[in-house]
């Protein structure tokens, strides 16, 4: 983990490292667009998209379920929501991969504990991805405004503000940026470990196929057992005690998703994927509190349009070879699993 200068921080800040009004201001901006009344009007395109993919894939004997099937579908959707020109996506994947997983040779020239990458320390996350991504945003941004285009998510940060001030380019590029990192790898990534369990407990998908009440349940607790952020970092604001350990103010806390997400004292068998699982208070989408992830509503419905749609279609999954985990300490998921499937 790195620490940054000020002058990095007020480079590269994104609200989700702004606290208070700032940061409640430029969330609303977008928050309604991806509350759950708006976005359950995307099932019908989500649900046709996971067909397709499917459709195109399931022809294969054996394939990479990852390349193939979860890593398709959040970039698609999310430039969907976007608006964003269909021939861009596959390039968006590249480099939110690349931003994202910076730490993985497979994903970046730019590998960040292995290269000197002060150059791009300007950049969201020390990415020269993100200078791609930078120029991406100030071309969508100069081509909304051209063409006088008032719809859409991307219009919504551009709005002026109550007191008329509008959204700098250094905000908006940023804003962008972590729209492009957080929808991109942690949907896939609950995706691929989801196929993963159906590989080892076969039971699963039987589950799936005879009881639609299990849709309920499903996708949060696929998403629990993927957790596909391992923590984030917090800086205590006061002194707190907590189990007989002080917090000073100013002490920077990792918060473990994925410890609590498999905590005994909180799950009844945590280490087991039970898609009944009710209730299910886990904390993969964050701890709760104004900062808690904005893709909640769209990562449940991308995972639970994806699974009923792959159960419709195969009996069985069978891994068939070595699957392999992302280097990060920082994002948890599979990067490659070769499966076969039985269609139904
Ligand atoms: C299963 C998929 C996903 C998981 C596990 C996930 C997880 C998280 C986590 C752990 C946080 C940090 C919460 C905190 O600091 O307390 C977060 C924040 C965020 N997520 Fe997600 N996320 C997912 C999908 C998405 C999607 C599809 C989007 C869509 C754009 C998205 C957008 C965001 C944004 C913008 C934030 C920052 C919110 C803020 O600071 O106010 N996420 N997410």
């Amino acid at each position: 983990m790195e620490d940054q200068s000020y002058e990095e921080y007020m480079a590269r800040r994104t609200f989700q490292e702004i606290d208070g009004l700032q940061h409640r201001h430029l969330r609303m901006k977008v928050a309604r667009a991806f509350s759950g009344p708006v976005i359950i009007e995307f099932e019908h395109s989500i649900r046709h998209l996971c067909a397709k993919i499917l459709d195109d894939t399931l022809i294969l004997d054996s394939f990479d379920a990852i390349e193939k099937i979860a890593r398709e579908l959040p970039m698609r959707m999310l430039g969907h929501i976007l608006g964003l020109p269909e021939e861009d996506l596959p390039w968006l994947v590249e480099k939110g991969d690349a931003l994202i997983a910076n730490t993985d040779p497979d994903f970046t020239d730019h590998v960040l504990d292995k290269l000197d990458t002060k150059e791009f320390r300007m950049m969201p996350h020390n990415s020269p991805a993100g200078a791609d991504l930078y120029d991406y945003a100030e071309i969508l941004m100069k081509r909304n405004s051209k063409s006088g285009n008032t719809k859409g998510i991307l219009n919504m940060i551009t709005e002026p503000n109550e007191d008329g001030s509008v959204i700098s380019e250094t905000e908006f590029k940023n804003f962008f940026c972590q729209l492009v990192a957080a929808g991109n790898d942690t949907t896939r990534y609950s995706i691929a470990a989801g196929i993963h369990a159906l590989c080892h407990q076969p039971e699963l998908l039987s589950q799936m196929q005879k009881d639609p009440k299990i849709w309920d349940t499903a996708p949060d607790e696929i998403i629990r057992w993927a957790s596909p952020v391992n923590y984030f970092r917090r800086t205590a604001t006061e002194d707190y005690d907590i189990r007989n350990k002080t917090i000073k103010a100013g002490d920077k806390v990792l918060y473990w998703f994925a410890s609590s997400n498999r905590d005994n004292l909180a799950f009844n068998n945590p280490f087991r994927l039970n898609l009944y699982r009710k209730p299910n208070k886990h904390q993969a989408f964050g701890q709760g509190g104004p900062h808690v992830c904005l893709g909640i509503w769209l990562a449940r419905l991308e995972v639970k349009c994806l699974f009923q749609e792959l159960s419709q279609r195969v009996d069985k999954i069978t891994q068939v070879g070595d699957h392999e985990f992302l280097r990060s300490n920082f994002i948890n998921g599979i990067k490659k699993l070769p499966i076969r499937v039985n269609l139904k």
